[in-house]
């Protein structure tokens, strides 16, 4: 059979699709779930609740359960299953923070059309270059850190570092990997270079840990500035789809010419399948590189593990590490 004729609905849907990060952030900045989770028995009490008109609530419970994230339970509300588990305010697990991160990039990504004929010389730090102030990067790693120390935990379930002494956390914001490093492993020494206004933020998160004894933050740019010498493990988490391959290469040379021989660097980026083909974030992150004049550009496993092997690396592996969202390359020094 002939395939059916195209229509616009698909189209159509699309276009729609900024509302539904739009009602998943009013959701969460409202305080909605919340609402849901304590006093989901009537759509009235959830506006008793929150104070806001029984009507908005209504449009929100309409928008809500289409896009699946509460559900009907008898004659009232519960969440779904994830909703509760991080987005409900009060809870260890309350992600909100990160789910909302992005809503502060929304005027820029309404300008993408724009800026697509933009041809000023890239920058190198492109956002982290202007308006990087240091209260920007308090409520930055507030959320980074809500979802951070969750994923460090999980590297360090999947990557044994006994025996390690010194780890260089390249980028590393509130610090969550070097401090579930530190704490994992009472020998470790480990030193967050991140930039100025960001190191303030990670040394408190490091205090708040109570790890300072064997954690600090230094400022580097690690895209110009030297490494500290003498680490046998170097990380870069979060940082790949913000530069391109030529300025990647340059740190994975660096970060290999700083470590002792026999050490060992791992990367958890965001890259894209090798036929480009997705997944969301990583293909998205790249447009960073538009809306921000930088060099930012998408990362394939394969162009990974090259910027590895012509460093020097060797036993380069690339794995899954949080589904369409971050894989993990892996290479050891030769000894
Ligand atoms: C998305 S956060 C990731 C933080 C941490 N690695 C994690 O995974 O939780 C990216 C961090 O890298 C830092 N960063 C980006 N470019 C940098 C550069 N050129 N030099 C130093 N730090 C940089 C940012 O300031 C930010 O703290």
């Amino acid at each position: 059979m002939a395939d059916p004729r195209p229509t616009t609905v698909r189209l159509q849907k699309m276009s729609w699709a900024f509302t539904e990060s739009a009602v998943l952030f009013a959701a969460v900045q409202s305080g909605f779930f919340t609402a849901v989770s304590k006093h989901g028995e009537s759509s009235q009490a959830i506006a008793e609740a929150m104070g806001i008109s029984h009507a908005n609530v209504q449009r929100m419970i309409v928008a809500l359960l289409t896009l699946e994230l509460i559900e009907r339970n008898g004659e009232g509300f519960c969440n779904a299953t994830d909703v509760e588990r991080f987005l409900v305010e009060g809870e260890r697990s309350y992600a909100g923070r990160w789910i909302t991160w992005f809503h502060h990039q929304w005027a820029n990504w309404g300008e993408l059309g724009e800026r697509l004929q933009n041809t000023a010389p890239e920058q190198t730090l492109g956002f982290y270059n202007e308006g990087f102030t240091e209260a920007h990067a308090r409520r930055y790693h507030a959320a980074t850190a809500s979802v951070g120390l969750g994923a460090a935990r999980k590297f360090l379930a999947e990557v044994d570092l006994s025996g390690r002494r010194k780890l260089l956390d390249l980028g590393g914001g509130s610090g969550a990997y070097s401090i579930e490093a530190a704490k994992k492993y009472p020998d470790l020494e480990a030193i967050v270079l991140d930039l100025p206004e960001v190191v303030v933020v990670s040394r408190e998160f490091i205090s708040e840990h109570g790890v300072a004894d064997r954690v600090s933050a230094e400022k580097c740019d690690f895209t110009a500035d030297p490494f500290p010498k003498g680490a046998d493990v170097i990380l870069m988490n979060s940082n790949l789809p913000q530069y391109s391959g030529e300025v990647i290469q340059q740190v994975v040379q660096k970060a290999y010419d700083a470590l002792l021989p026999g050490g060992e660097m791992h990367i958890c980026g965001e890259m894209i399948n090798e036929d480009w083909h997705g997944p969301l974030i990583p293909a998205m992150c790249a447009i960073h590189g538009v809306l921000f004049n930088s060099t930012a550009l998408p990362h394939r496993p394969s162009e990974c593990i090259g910027y590895f092997e012509t460093a020097g690396f060797r036993d380069v592996k690339v794995r899954e590490f949080i589904p369409d969202i971050l894989q993990h390359i892996s290479g050891r020094k030769p000894s």
